[in-house]
């Protein structure tokens, strides 16, 4: 065999080689070991030839080492030009899960009554006439405890309809003083509007000690709406009635819309609607074992989705419970 034609035809397929794949199949064609070189060498009988051979093969190799360098230096450096990475570019945006509204506002309620003193509690939302209404001073022909306006399970339990039941846990549990705020779900079978929903939030807050008036309800009401809604608001009350109370009051805020220069929302009074309140009925006291003489207490309670739309700025009740991401997302 002719060492220097082949080593020639190797280099010029060597230099030919445009990739390192080509290299590869160069080098499997010229060194592998069925190429023509190997199989000539393992053949050798004598020193001469086994010299010019192996000259040849390291000739070879020399030429691949050489081109395979080269080729990867051409690859980086193509590499260093098209793929470039530019990290001042933005990155992509991750979404990271938002509270809801509900949630928001719920914990301004929780810190402004921690704040307080007030425990925070949590109740159970399954209740018994006999909690939801009878304890509460209900009167027996009172039109919401029919199945019209209540959910049922059956005579005696039921999904309650406010969260006013949690006073008399309370008052049931332990003895005064007690400054507690409940929170959480109550239900009404109501038609789906705008501003109504058969599942709501309230937060109910009770106060039982010595020498309480309506003038402590007054300042605790104004301490958790200038906590929801601004420094500036102000608290006024309307009378009312509820059973549980005497005597009862709707509480208002000054409109934080408009700051009562007058907007829809309040409906060009400057003033809205926050729930109920009131002195604790004696009759409530001894339904519970309290001794009306020496024991005074206040309690009030306030829809949470009305505070949300208000705080920010939501016009209906709807979107609270659709769980549509687009709207959840923005808060
Ligand atoms: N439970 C009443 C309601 O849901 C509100 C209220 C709470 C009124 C506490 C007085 C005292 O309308």
């Amino acid at each position: 065999m002719d060492a220097t034609a082949l080593e020639n035809e190797a280099r010029t397929a060597v230099a030919a080689a445009a990739d390192l794949d080509a290299l590869d199949e160069a080098r499997i064609r010229y060194l592998g070991r069925r190429s023509d070189l190997k199989l000539a060498l393992r053949d050798v009988r004598d020193r001469e030839t086994g010299m010019t051979l192996n000259a040849a093969r390291v000739a070879i190799e020399e030429a691949l080492a050489a081109r395979e360098e080269e080729l990867r230096r051409a690859e980086l450096e193509r590499a260093l030009v098209e793929d470039v990475l530019d990290v001042t570019l933005p990155g992509e945006k991750l979404h990271l899960g938002t509270l809801h509204p509900t949630t928001l506002t719920r914990r301004v309620i929780e810190d402004s009554f921690l704040g307080l003193g007030y425990e925070v509690l949590d109740d159970r939302e399954v209740e018994t006439v006999e909690f939801n209404f009878d304890k509460l001073a209900f009167p027996p022909a009172h039109p919401t405890r029919s199945p019209r306006d209540t959910f049922f399970f059956d005579a005696e339990r039921l999904l309650r309809t406010e969260t006013s039941p949690s006073q008399i846990h309370i008052m049931e549990r332990k003895r005064p003083p007690i400054y507690m705020v409940s929170i959480g779900r109550v239900y009404r079978r109501d038609e789906i509007t705008a501003t109504r929903f058969p599942i709501f939030h309230q937060f109910e807050g009770l106060a039982v000690d010595e020498n309480l008036t309506l003038a402590d309800l007054k300042g605790t009401l104004l301490h958790v709406m200038r906590a929801l809604y601004g420094e500036e608001r102000q608290v006024r009350f309307r009378t009312h009635f509820f059973p549980f109370t005497e005597p009862s009051i709707e509480p208002d805020v000054s409109c934080p819309i408009c700051d009562m220069s007058g907007c829809r929302t309040c409906k060009y009074t400057g003033w809205i609607e926050m729930g109920g309140a009131g002195m604790v009925d004696p009759l409530v006291f001894e339904n519970v074992g309290l001794d009306p003489e020496e024991w005074t207490g206040f309690a009030f309670g306030c829809g949470i989705e009305r505070a949300a739309q208000l705080r920010h700025g939501i016009p209906e009740i709807r979107p609270f419970w659709e769980n549509d991401l687009r709207v959840l997302r923005q808060f």
